[in-house]
């Protein structure tokens, strides 16, 4: 399906220990009932990718396609958005507004006076701040967006779409984090996050809540158990989310597996060292998304005892993964972050010695998920050298 590249893989010692609990339950009863309630919610489809799994040689391929997302494009419209939400009800309570306003009340305009005072501000490479943004229209909210200077003109244009304002911050996806938080301090904004740091972690744990939606849905779809999950891996909030979904739905037998792109593999550093670990550079590569060089305070806690393995992989195959998908019939169109997982499994299946660490065979059972669609068409279509609608 896709040619050899080279690829890192580790597998995590520490997997299996006992640790605390990252994400409840409770909270995400509570994410799942609100998230499934609002307009344009729908089951995103759960696709059989015959060609992956007999290019793999293993039993199944089960492809979770997020592009049709609430129209945002990936799955982090689950998170963001909900995590707005959360916020504008804490907050309108704490003033004395209300003590309970509902989505419906927030969406309808009821508390329009308040909440248009509250600004909402986070950093993003793409797809968070489209939810955050989102989020903040469909609730009411005042938006302000932080990207790093790679984030391309389509990314931004789609988040100011939604009513936000921009703002260009030079360096990397952290330093865009941290001048969100630095303006969010001195202006009394509130910063709604994907990653989570010490004394920060409310937020992003509604936001993983959220994700979890995406990995019980395919739970669902999926009938037996999975043996294996592949997940790709930013600051790690997803990863953390799936596994933790697998586990509630499955047990802790299906081996979740986190795939990153080669220039920006924080959580493969951080399981060789044992330890959450932020990696320095400028972390350029083409997986936006992916690029990230510090784990979620939250992702780590979660991820270092269930992540039963990381493997990094180059851009070049993901590129490939991408092109080899729209050639399908029925086309899949994936984003450049879509795909890290699928390149994973197909480079680690034909490596004997990670094939057998993995413990990939003839019967294993692969989920994988397909984390956004053509979020930027423009990179899509010069990526894959074909308009995402062109078939
Ligand atoms: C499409 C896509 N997949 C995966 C991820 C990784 O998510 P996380 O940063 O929670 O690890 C992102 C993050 O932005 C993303 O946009």
């Amino acid at each position: 399906m896709i040619p050899t590249f080279p690829f890192r893989f580790l597998i995590n010692r520490h997997h299996g220990t006992p640790g605390v609990v990252v994400l409840p339950d409770s909270g995400f009863r509570r994410a799942k009932e609100e998230i499934t309630s609002w307009p344009g919610h729908a089951v995103t489809p759960l696709l059989d990718l015959a060609d992956a799994a007999t290019a793999a040689r293993v039993a199944r391929v089960h492809y979770k396609d997020e592009a049709g997302r609430f129209g945002l494009g990936s799955f982090k419209a689950l998170g963001g958005a909900y995590a707005v939400m959360r916020l504008l009800q804490a907050e309108l309570a704490k003033r004395g507004v209300t003590n309970a306003a509902t989505a419906v009340e927030l969406m309808d305009g009821t508390f329009k006076d308040a909440t248009k005072a509250i600004t909402v501000c986070c950093a993003t490479d793409g797809n968070h701040g489209r939810s955050v943004a989102w989020g903040a229209q469909r609730f009411g909210a005042t938006c302000v967006i932080f990207v790093h200077e790679h984030v391309s003109q389509g990314r931004r244009d789609a988040i100011a779409r939604y009513g936000a304002e921009i703002r260009v911050v030079p360096g990397n996806y952290d330093d865009a984090v941290r001048q969100a938080q630095k303006d969010a301090d001195a202006r009394g904004w509130f910063v709604v996050s994907d990653t989570s740091y010490p004394g920060y972690t409310e937020v992003p744990r509604d936001v993983m809540q959220g994700y979890r939606v995406m990995a019980d849905e395919a739970a669902d779809q999926i009938g037996a158990a999975p043996t294996h999950a592949f997940i790709q891996g930013g600051v790690g909030g997803v990863a953390a989310a799936v596994a933790t979904q697998m586990r509630a739905r499955f047990g802790t037998g299906v081996r979740v597996i986190i795939a990153e792109p080669d220039k920006a593999a924080c959580l493969l550093a951080s399981v060789e060292a044992g330890a959450p670990t932020t990696i320095p550079g400028d972390l350029d590569t083409l997986m936006a998304g992916l690029a990230c060089g510090e784990p979620s305070l939250l992702a780590w806690q979660e991820l270092e005892r269930s992540a039963f393995a990381v493997i990094s992989v180059p851009d070049d195959s993901a590129v490939a993964c991408m092109k080899a998908l729209a050639a399908r019939t029925p086309r899949v169109v994936a984003g450049e972050s879509a795909v890290a997982g699928l390149a994973a499994l197909l480079l680690a299946a034909r490596d004997p010695f990670a094939r057998a660490a993995l413990g990939l065979d003839e019967s294993s059972r692969i989920l994988l998920f397909g984390t956004e669609g053509a979020t930027d068409p423009e990179v899509y279509a010069r990526l894959v050298g074909d308009a995402p609608s062109s078939k």
